[in-house]
């Protein structure tokens, strides 16, 4: 919890694909926490890791681990479940983001309807607040999902940046201009409703500037186009070059 922070726009590295890459095969490498000291160590000021429900990439044991050998914090991302609860409260990360969750999506596909939820993810965020957890919302860039995230006590919430990502990456351009815009007027409107703004999903060197531009948003999670470039780059190439992007937008 005396984990220090330090740039004004954070980098959380999410390292899910190592463990991916190491379930194909069983066995134990690559050693995702060997990945996330690497991360640490190339500037990366937090890791973030989804413990599923089928655990299909990180492990019980990978978020132990983690726990255990990190210098930066731990954001914990999890479905709104009472298992997941009961992990999160044994471990009290620094952080949790609470994300939807279905089985056979191939990755977070949408944001968390807190609207339609909001007496229920309220309840179920209290003990994870009270246990010293900064709880943090997945959500899309819809007001009245911020609203009610701002409703039930999250201090943060994360945007969705996954329909902007897909959006530039298939060239709709008018449909990644709306998408930016429609970020930027949420990313105001939930700072204005005095929440913590996050962003996340799908971000790649050719998008992230963007978004880092963002005077409100103060931290982005990046985990695949990370993982992926790495073969590459190395991941400690891959992380510096996002860190100096992100620094280069935010001017
Ligand atoms: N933020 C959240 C809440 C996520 O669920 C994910 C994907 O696990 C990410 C960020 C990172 O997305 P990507 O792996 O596409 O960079």
């Amino acid at each position: 919890m005396s984990k220090t922070i330090q740039n004004n726009l954070r980098l959380g590295v999410n390292i899910d694909h190592v463990a991916t890459v190491r379930n194909a095969r069983g066995g134990q490498y690559p050693d995702p926490l060997r990945a996330a000291l690497l991360a640490q160590n190339a500037g990366a000021d937090g890791i973030t890791a989804h413990l599923r429900e089928d655990r299909r990439h990180i492990t019980d044991t990978d978020i132990e681990a983690l726990m255990t050998g990190l210098n930066v914090p731990l954001n914990f991302e999890m479905a709104a479940t009472d298992e997941m609860q009961k992990i999160a409260l044994r471990h009290v990360p620094h952080a949790v983001c609470i994300v939807p969750e279905k089985r056979e999506e191939r990755t977070t596909e949408g944001g968390l309807e807190v609207a339609r939820e909001e007496n229920k993810i309220g309840d179920f965020i209290a003990p994870l607040r009270e246990a010293g957890c900064r709880v943090s919302i997945f959500i899309a860039a819809d007001r009245r999902q911020i609203e009610s995230a701002a409703r039930i006590g999250a201090p943060v919430i994360e945007l969705h940046t996954g329909a902007y990502c897909d959006a530039h990456a298939e060239a709709r351009f008018a449909e990644r201009d709306a998408e930016l815009e429609r970020l930027r007027e949420m990313s105001a409107f939930a700072t204005s409703l005095g929440l913590e703004v996050h962003a996340g999903h799908g971000l790649t060197f050719d998008c992230v500037q963007p978004i880092a531009a963002f005077p409100e948003v103060m931290e982005l999670n990046i985990g695949h186009f990370l993982i992926g470039e790495s073969i590459f780059i190395g991941l400690e190439g891959a992380i510096k070059q996002m860190r100096e992007l992100m620094d280069q937008a935010r001017g």
